[in-house]
């Protein structure tokens, strides 16, 4: 695993290092001094290392694979920057988000500007862009339709486990997805080996947003970079959330009532005793689990890396 830990440091910092040397003009500063700014945040960089892992299980050349990544990288910090105005909040990336930092009016540029700029990435792929941008920009598309639901289902108390589980499809899964997918349509696999990558991605990333709703009640802010507990008191239906009303929906809001001083201890608590805490790992662990027998599905190729990618994400703390 430690060469894998190196592997993954390496494609980590070539991205980083591509982000930082990005070529933008220095004027309208208005749009180009935020879109830097999101470029040295401190992201993970899960999305452009799962493309250059599932491309090196392809052999797919790696000048290809930069381009796609950053495209999917920027595409997610655009996401992000409109996320925490939707979301009203302040912290991304260990900094303030681009709309406390500035204004709400410049957020929503630097989230157009970004997008565009993946398109123009994707646009100068070599060979089969039109077929990339096509699966990415419906990838784009459903994570909108997953913001969408996101904002539907606040304060909506009769959504049920299913119904999140379609709308963290759509928000996470969808460009986890693409990122799977977009090495093997750029060299032309078989429709079967695409869909098997693209569930794999899917199912991957709704074990990492389960995972991500523990750690927003479980995590340490300054390890994640990002406000925590906001969730709960913007009427969020996370899974926790849902399971805790199906089990005794008063209990809840006794609980909720109480939390009303944004204590994250009166919230871990009550997961942790009530066994949610538990039966939200079990969960997010069997998505984990069928993203590992969809890269089993596939034919003629090296699995091991995205294995591996599983089980980091599977341990993530930020
Ligand atoms: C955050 O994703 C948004 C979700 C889909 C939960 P990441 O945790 O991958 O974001 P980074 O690493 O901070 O960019
Ligand atoms: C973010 O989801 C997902 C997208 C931006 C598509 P969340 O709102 O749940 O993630 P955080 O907690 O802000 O990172
Ligand atoms: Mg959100
Ligand atoms: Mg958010």
């Amino acid at each position: 695993m430690s060469d894998f830990h190196e592997l993954i440091q390496f494609i980590r910092s070539e991205v980083n290092r591509d982000l930082k040397r990005f070529p933008l003009p220095e004027s309208p500063a208005y749009l180009y001094n935020p879109i830097r700014y999101t470029f040295r945040g401190s992201g993970k960089r899960f999305r452009p290392i799962l493309v250059h892992l599932s491309g090196r299980a392809f052999h797919v050349d790696p000048d290809s694979l930069m381009k796609i990544s950053l495209a999917t990288e920027l595409l997610h910090n655009f996401t992000l920057v409109h996320d925490d105005i939707m979301d009203h909040d302040d912290l991304r990336h260990g900094q303030k988000a681009v709309h406390k930092k500035w204004d709400e009016s410049t957020a929503i540029l630097t989230g157009d500007g970004l997008f565009a700029i993946a398109q123009i990435l994707l646009n100068n792929l070599p060979e089969r862009s039109n077929n990339i941008c096509r699966f990415f920009n419906e990838a784009t598309l459903e994570v909108c339709e997953g913001q969408a639901l996101d904002k539907e289902f606040e304060n909506d108390i009769t959504i049920s486990v299913e119904q999140y589980l379609s709308m963290i499809e759509k928000k996470t899964g969808a460009l986890l997805g693409a990122c799977a997918a977009l090495p093997a349509i750029l060299i032309g696999r078989d429709k079967d080996t695409i869909d098997a990558l693209d569930q794999f991605g899917r199912n991957l990333g709704k074990g990492f947003q389960i995972h991500d709703d523990l750690l927003e009640i479980y995590g340490d802010a300054d390890t994640m970079g990002k406000s925590l507990g906001s969730d709960i008191y913007a009427g969020k239906q996370t899974l926790m959330v849902i399971m805790a009303r199906e089990n005794d929906s008063r209990e809840l809001s006794e609980m909720l009532n109480e939390v009303n001083n944004y204590s994250l201890e009166v919230m871990q608590n009550y997961f942790t005793k009530s066994g949610i805490e538990k039966d939200t790992k079990k969960m997010a662990r069997g998505f984990f689990d069928i993203a590992r027998s969809y890269l089993e599905k596939i034919e003629k190729i090296d699995r091991s890396e995205l294995i591996n990618f599983i089980e980091l994400v599977e341990k993530r703390k930020n």
